[in-house]
């Protein structure tokens, strides 16, 4: 593949110093393409440029329903290349090119749906006198800085890009060091789609240097940021330096409740792609499956003939069930789990096995791990590990089922296994968390309101909610007297 650029008001260009880097395919460690390494004085023209382009109102000025029907052409454009952009996402992420697939439709969905919202999404407040009337105009906020992570690529851009276009702001997308190449893609698209020079700017490169002068700089009014907690921390602590709106989607220790009372099949089905789905890469991934005394022995059996099922391979093997992690470092990382999991006493129920093609040797594998009779104040129960490990919890009842699934310092998502109605219910209001999902795990419809509570984040992502991280409300008081 040729040498990548980044994207600046309308523009290929390399680094100002010429640099690049590699992007790798985590199957087989192979190097993909060389990508522009953007550093400060990179970010300082993306960002002057996404500056002009919305003070000269090149985007904001331009009517919601034209902006809705350019966002539909993206969307449009999305679902016709779904199986090249799919190959591409799959290769540079390690993805299932199934998944992949279905990524790419859902970053279509994103900008459907937000072409819906542009042009729907008003304000109200009744009349405050009889000689009065106050209107609500919600305006874009400005120049946004949007920062993904590798997990999701394309559909982390296209959560952030679609509702940050539609309420009418100018962005920088960084997309994640690990995997450039999708937002590039993105933005060719929405260039030959007809989108202003400079609404959209692109920044490959690496966190410290692409990254953090975006949020340093004042001529950026947002964040939206997806990715860890430490880096979410820095991120909060300067945008807030500069008042930038600020949207955090970090990390979680998510709990999966399977109760004795459960449809059992779909319980441990559902529990396992909690876990195991993109190798556990997930933000919302069920890492802790607390499961109900009474039907415990069972389940942990049943859980490991689940995992064992797992088939790791080549991403763009129809067969592979398992693609490979995303980096050395990240396996490292993951790996050096099973060593706290031992350490900390928990006892080791199954461990899958790694490919054997050659082909496949320098890839990032990791086999799928589960770790039961663990206790919630183990490390593997109490830190995200991004992997597929899985930790299984006994417990005895409801309350104790509650109240180890709150204790830990994130908030993000919670799945709750039962067939009673008022048990689901009470369960899914009693966790401290953004998403509870009952009888299922991990659907996260574009309609719906994403994000955390606690460590897990700041803001929600998703339907109306994600387009008000991008709107600043204006009331226009009229006195009629
Ligand atoms: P990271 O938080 O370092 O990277 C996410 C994004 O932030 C990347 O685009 C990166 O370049 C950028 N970034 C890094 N430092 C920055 C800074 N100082 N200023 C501005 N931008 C910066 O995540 P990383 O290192 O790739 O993964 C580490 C861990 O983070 C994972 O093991 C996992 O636990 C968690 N994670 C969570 C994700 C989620 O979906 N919530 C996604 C990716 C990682
Ligand atoms: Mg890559």
């Amino acid at each position: 593949m040729d040498d990548q650029r980044l994207y600046i008001d309308g523009a290929w260009v390399e680094a100002q110093d010429g640099e690049t880097f590699a992007t790798i395919d985590p199957a087989t460690g192979e190097e993909i393409a060389r990508v522009a390494r953007a550093r400060a004085g990179d970010a300082d023209r993306a960002i002057a440029a996404a500056r002009r382009a919305f003070d000269e109102g090149r985007w904001s000025a331009v009517p919601p329903r034209e902006r809705a029907a350019l966002l539909r052409r993206i969307a449009h454009r999305l679902h016709t290349e779904a199986d090249e952009l799919a190959r591409l996402e799959s290769r540079d992420a390690g993805k299932l090119l199934a998944d992949a697939r279905e990524d790419v439709e859902e970053a279509a969905e994103m900008f459907d749906h937000y072409a819906g919202l542009a042009t729907s999404e008003g304000g109200e407040v009744p009349p405050p006198g009889p000689d009065a009337m106050s209107l609500v105009v919600p305006e874009p906020v400005g120049v946004a800085a949007l920062i993904t992570p590798w997990n999701f690529p394309l559909l982390m851009a296209a959560q952030k890009v679609a509702p940050a276009l539609a309420a009418g702001c100018t962005a920088i997308l960084k997309p994640a060091e690990q995997t450039p190449l999708s937002a590039l893609e993105l933005a060719r698209i929405a260039a030959e789609e007809g989108l202003p020079d400079g609404v959209l700017n692109v920044l490959t490169g690496f966190g410290p240097e692409a990254g953090a002068p975006l949020v340093e700089d004042p001529r950026v009014d947002a964040v939206s940021f997806t990715g860890s907690e430490a880096v979410g921390r820095v991120i909060g602590r300067v945008a807030a330096e500069t008042f930038k709106r600020t949207t955090l989607e970090l990390g979680g220790k998510s709990p999966n409740l399977v109760f004795a009372d459960a449809d059992f099949e779909a319980a441990i089905e559902g529990s396992a792609l909690g876990v195991f789905f993109h190798q556990g890469q997930v933000c919302s991934a069920g890492s802790r499956v607390l499961v109900e005394q009474t039907i415990y022995d069972t389940a942990v059996e049943a859980l490991c003939a689940q995992a064992a099922e797992l088939r790791l391979g080549h991403p763009a093997d129809p067969e592979t069930t398992m693609g490979p992690l995303i980096s050395a470092e990240h396996r490292a990382k993951v790996n050096s789990y099973l060593e706290h999991g031992r350490a900390d006493g928990a006892r080791l129920a199954h461990m899958g096995t790694v490919p054997t093609d050659p082909k496949l040797a320098n890839g990032f594998f990791f086999p799928p791990v589960i770790f039961a009779d663990v206790d919630n104040t183990m490390r593997i129960a109490r830190e995200e590990i991004f992997g597929p490990v899985m930790a299984v919890i006994p417990f005895g009842d409801e309350d104790e089922a509650i109240a180890i699934a709150n204790d830990t310092p994130y908030g993000l998502a919670a799945a709750v296994w039962t067939t009673d109605v008022k048990r689901a219910v009470r369960v899914s209001r009693a966790i401290r968390a953004g998403v509870v999902w009952v009888n299922d795990s991990q659907p996260a419809p574009v309609e719906a309101p994403w994000g955390g509570f606690k460590a897990s984040g700041v803001g929600r992502e998703l339907g109306r909610y994600g387009l008000r991280a991008f709107q600043e409300l204006k009331q226009i008081y009229l006195n009629l007297e």
